[in-house]
């Protein structure tokens, strides 16, 4: 029975984690996440949508998740999606389906809030018509200002929900009547809008749509409830949850590059509003950077490699989208937005990813401060994009290391070179590298200096 919704306090001393990207995402989160999980109960989500892809290695087995959070893999744990995420409710059965086809149990064990906002078939048709309207009037004028989105709907899924009159709850999808008054309000509209981009001309049919999408909610209702009661239940019950932040701090659409953003607050400051939890109950936040930068998309990237080096890292890294396929940009680490990220997120500790990448490179940079079109030099980061382009990356060069470093026993093993670079790191951004990734595995990790085993067979 769940706890009595009077006055509730809060336990001040937080025992809840959250895990948010410090780039422009794929920081290999997901990793990261699973190998959280084993100390917390309930893995939550709270931003984004269908435009995130996470991807966990157990064993020989691989699984690419968008919309349910990694802890779906162990039984014992509660996985939410919570208020703050846009949930696409065919691709959220897709998932379903296929993780119980591998035999992953996909029961009570997700709870998905009744208040994440629906993405709805025509918000992806809007969001790649305006991308192509974007890149096809612009590209001759002063290039091109199309995002580069993962066109899964997202931008125009939040603008609905800004709207308010033009949006669409999984709560709505329980109920067919109110499904279907909506739908035809919402279906005149955007049937214009549409138009109006020069897409489409059959309008849009609110009562096939309704159909099909009360079909949907049907099928997710057992996993339909109240998150944020669910949470503060679980809270009080004493226990610990996990915030698993989908894309990343710099694409955050208030404090990321602005306009070269997705649509949702991605840093830690996107919890409280999308989980109703309260952020004085996140006591640990970590922070995932990968060894080096990369960037899916449209937008400024100062550290850049758009030569043979990042070709190299793309294809050791395996920089290719989880979601979309698309070739990663990938450049050198840039620590000004590091350190910034992590600022903004409050972020305790760092998990260095994709690390075994850097091997083999006779020597390696790190970008801790840049000089602006003046001349003058800054160490703050720039969260706008036509300002951010006008920067130049300023590099402190470290030697390389040629050794494979996926084995190394501890983070004293490493090569000297290596040892270096992150305490480096550590030492700019002024936080501590408590994980290091070696490799896809869950044993090649260290943890506080060692190495993951107990973990991996925990
Ligand atoms: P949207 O989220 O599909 O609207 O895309 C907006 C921008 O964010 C594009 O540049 C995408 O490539 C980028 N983006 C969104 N989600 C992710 C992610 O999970 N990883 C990396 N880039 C992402």
């Amino acid at each position: 029975m769940s706890a009595p919704h009077g006055r509730r306090t809060q336990t001040p001393t937080a025992s809840h984690t959250a895990i948010v990207g410090l780039q422009w995402g794929d920081e290999g989160k997901g990793k990261i996440v699973d190998l959280l999980t084993a100390e917390h109960d309930v893995i939550v989500r709270y931003n984004g949508g269908a435009n995130a892809g996470h991807t966990v290695q157990v064993g020989a087995e691989r699984y690419a998740l968008h919309l349910i959070p990694s802890g779906i893999l162990y039984p014992d744990k509660a996985c939410v999606i919570g208020n703050g995420v846009v949930v696409d409710p065919e691709k959220l059965l897709q998932e379903i389906d296929t993780l119980r086809q591998r035999g992953i149990q996909v029961g009570t064990n997700l709870r998905i809030s009744d208040r994440a906002h629906v993405v709805m078939p025509y918000h992806k048709e809007q969001d790649a018509a305006l991308e192509e309207y974007l890149g096809a009037k612009t590209a001759n004028a002063r290039g091109n200002l199309s995002i580069g989105t993962t066109r899964r709907g997202i931008g125009p899924a939040y603008a609905d929900k800004v709207r308010r009159s033009m949006a669409i709850r999984v709560g709505d999808l329980l109920d067919a009547d109110y499904l279907r008054s909506r739908l035809h309000v919402i279906c005149t509209l955007r049937t214009a809008e549409l138009e109006a981009l020069g897409v489409r001309t059959a309008p849009l049919d609110p009562d096939a749509l309704a159909a099909r999408y009360a079909e949907f909610g049907e099928r997710l209702r057992p996993h339909v409830d109240d998150s944020v009661y669910a949470l503060h239940d679980a809270m009080a019950a004493g226990r610990r949850l996990l915030f698993e932040g989908a894309n990343a701090s710099l694409l955050d659409i208030d404090h990321g590059t602005f306009p070269y953003v997705t649509s949702s607050n991605c840093s830690t400051l996107g919890i409280p509003a999308g989980t109703g939890v309260p952020g004085h109950a996140i006591g640990r936040v970590l922070g995932i950077m990968k060894a080096y930068s990369t960037r899916v998309g449209a937008g400024p990237f100062p550290t850049e490699l758009d030569n043979e080096l990042g070709q190299r890292i793309r294809e050791r890294g395996r920089e290719y989208g989880t979601t979309t396929g698309r070739p990663r940009r990938c450049g050198w680490l840039d620590l000004v937005a590091v350190r910034y990220s992590a600022m903004v997120c409050g972020a305790t500790g760092i998990a260095c990813t994709l690390f075994d990448v850097l091997s083999g490179l006779d020597e390696v940079k790190l970008c801790v401060r840049y000089r602006l079109p003046d001349g003058s030099e800054t160490d703050r980061f720039i969260p706008d994009a036509h300002r951010l382009e006008g920067v130049e990356p300023i590099y402190e060069t470290l030697p390389g290391w040629s050794e494979d470093v996926r084995e190394a026993p501890d983070r004293d093993s490493l090569p000297e070179a290596a040892r270096r670079y992150l305490a480096r790191i550590e030492q700019v951004v002024g936080v501590p590298i408590e994980v290091v990734s070696l490799g896809p595995e869950r044993t090649q990790t260290l943890v506080d200096g060692r190495r993951a085993a107990a973990l991996a067979t925990a």
